[in-house]
């Protein structure tokens, strides 16, 4: 729903783990974009606030807001408090937590932990924007799923995560199913964007560019990717890759594990092309 103040039509957005890295760019999409961005932030308050203060100068209008996201309790707090003077149209699931494990050996808390805040928040958020009163027809709210190419590129580094960005992937349609008509589910899939746990910088650089256009992903265009799903509003149960076409690149592990050999590979394969 556009909702106006005074005579200006204000969309709202709220973006979670939004402070800093692929959130920052997030918000500040929509921003530009002319949206009211609420930027949630739980430890990066520094951030979070630089930010909103740089994008307020610029004229936008931008709002840290901190929340604990990983209970229902303080979910709903949150969305009390970006609603309280507007209905929210977007809520855009950033936050995440990416932690080293495996099948074998994975900690039975941190799997929880990681399900709470990459599946459980994104789906709770989503349904609390749907139980929103006042939906039309000329509604538009969305909940955008931040997933990973890892979803149609599997394998089994980081499992625990992994195996909550798949269930979060498959919530898109089936949320979307559930939602309709008065709500829109979309996801967004980023290849590899920043370094992240223990890769090293050298590391990073070169696994930025393991994919089928042999250049580093902008975050830029994850964040657009947002604004435009946020925007069209003929789209629903769906999902955009913006990586470069990472997906399309089969890895046994993980790509901060198998860059050296996937690029050495990549290097004799075209030496010894005519
Ligand atoms: N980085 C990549 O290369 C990459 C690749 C593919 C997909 N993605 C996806 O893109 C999104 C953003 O990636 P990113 O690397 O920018 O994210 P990130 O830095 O790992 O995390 C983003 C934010 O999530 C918040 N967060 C983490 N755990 C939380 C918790 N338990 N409760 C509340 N907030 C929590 C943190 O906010 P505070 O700092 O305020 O605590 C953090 O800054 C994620 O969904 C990720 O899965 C990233």
């Amino acid at each position: 729903m556009t909702h106006s103040i005074g005579s200006r039509q204000v969309r709202q957005v709220l973006v979670t783990g939004g402070g800093r890295r692929l959130g920052a760019a997030i918000c500040e999409a929509f921003a530009r974009a002319g949206w009211k961005v609420w930027c949630h932030y739980r430890a990066s308050k520094a951030q979070a606030l630089t930010l909103c203060e740089s994008l307020r100068a610029q004229g936008w209008d931008v709002q840290a807001v901190e929340a604990d996201i990983t209970q229902e309790a303080g979910r709903q707090a949150l969305m009390a408090q970006v609603t309280a003077n507007a209905p929210l149209d977007c809520v855009v699931n950033n936050a995440s937590a990416f932690e080293p494990d495996t099948g074998l050996d994975f900690d039975v808390d941190a799997a929880q932990r990681q399900l709470g805040v990459n599946l459980i928040a994104p789906l709770s958020f989503a349904r609390l924007l749907a139980q929103q009163p006042g939906a039309t027809e000329e509604s538009n709210r969305s909940a955008i799923h931040i997933l990973d190419q890892k979803v149609y590129n599997l394998n089994p580094d980081y499992f625990s995560y992994t195996v909550s960005k798949l269930a979060l992937e498959r919530a898109v349609a089936l949320q979307a199913q559930a939602l309709g008509p008065g709500m829109r589910v979309c996801g967004v899939a980023p290849g590899i964007l920043f370094e992240s746990g223990p890769q090293t910088g050298d590391n990073f650089l070169r696994a930025s560019r393991a994919n089928l256009l042999r250049r580093p992903i902008d975050p830029v265009d994850v964040a657009r990717s947002c604004v435009f799903l946020a925007e069209t509003r003929s789209i629903t149960g769906t999902t955009l890759c913006v990586d470069n076409g990472q997906h399309l690149v089969p890895l046994p592990r993980d790509i901060m594990f198998v860059v050296d050999e996937l690029l050495k590979a990549g290097n004799s394969a075209s030496s010894s092309s005519p």
